[in-house]
């Protein structure tokens, strides 16, 4: 039987306004079957999140990608917090993302690198949800290894590891977040 992702969070999350399903119903579960992502769909959503707008169109983003039949992925496997290694063995695919700190055009600063890789992420992980596959963002690494094994450069800033799978029967055991209510993340300027 297949397993839908947006079903669980669509049981536990509040809206009242007409949103995108594939907005509210995204959500980050852990547990995935262990298949295989191909390239093909690692590389849709790399496209996904290249249409996100970034200052001066520098699309200061990079994502690093294994499947979980390239040898880099144990290299990445490795370098998780043990939390996130247990339940990202059965990762399909494991990647990192990258923000560089300066323009091409004539080397200049990029103030918004974070940012700018931030909306790449959020377009990556909504279209991973449209697909029906997990998309799941970790801090929880350690950055001086995997700054050594891909050997980045000075200018170039590690954001996150993010691991993508087929959704298992088990997500009915990870638990969906909630938001705080809307009036703490707004305020009306009159
Ligand atoms: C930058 C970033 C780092 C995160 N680090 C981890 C992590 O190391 N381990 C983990 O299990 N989840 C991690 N998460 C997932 C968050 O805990 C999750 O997105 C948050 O609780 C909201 O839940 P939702 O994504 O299901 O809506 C991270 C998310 C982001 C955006």
């Amino acid at each position: 039987m297949k397993v839908n992702l947006q079903n669980k969070a669509r049981s536990l999350r509040e809206n009242n306004y007409e949103i995108s399903d594939d907005i509210i119903y995204r959500w980050s579960p852990r547990q995935m079957t262990g298949e295989v992502v191909t390239l093909e769909e690692l590389k849709a959503l790399v496209a996904a999140g290249s249409w996100a707008p970034s200052s001066r169109n520098n699309q200061p983003w990079h994502y690093y990608l294994a499947t979980n039949t390239d040898e880099a992925f144990s290299d990445l496997l490795g370098s998780l917090n043990e939390g996130n290694r247990i339940w990202c063995k059965q990762a399909g695919a494991l990647l990192v993302l990258v923000s560089h700190t300066k323009a091409e055009y004539k080397n200049k600063d990029i103030p918004t690198h974070s940012f700018d890789t931030g909306a790449s992420w959020m377009a990556f992980a909504i279209e991973g949800v449209r697909r029906n596959l997990v998309v799941h963002a970790m801090a929880g690494f350690n950055k001086e290894i995997v700054r050594d094994f891909l050997e980045f450069d000075s200018n170039s800033v590690i954001e996150c590891m993010i691991a993508v799978g087929k959704p298992s029967e088990d997500i009915s055991k990870d638990k969906v977040s909630v938001r705080r209510p809307l009036t703490e993340s707004m305020t009306l300027l009159k």
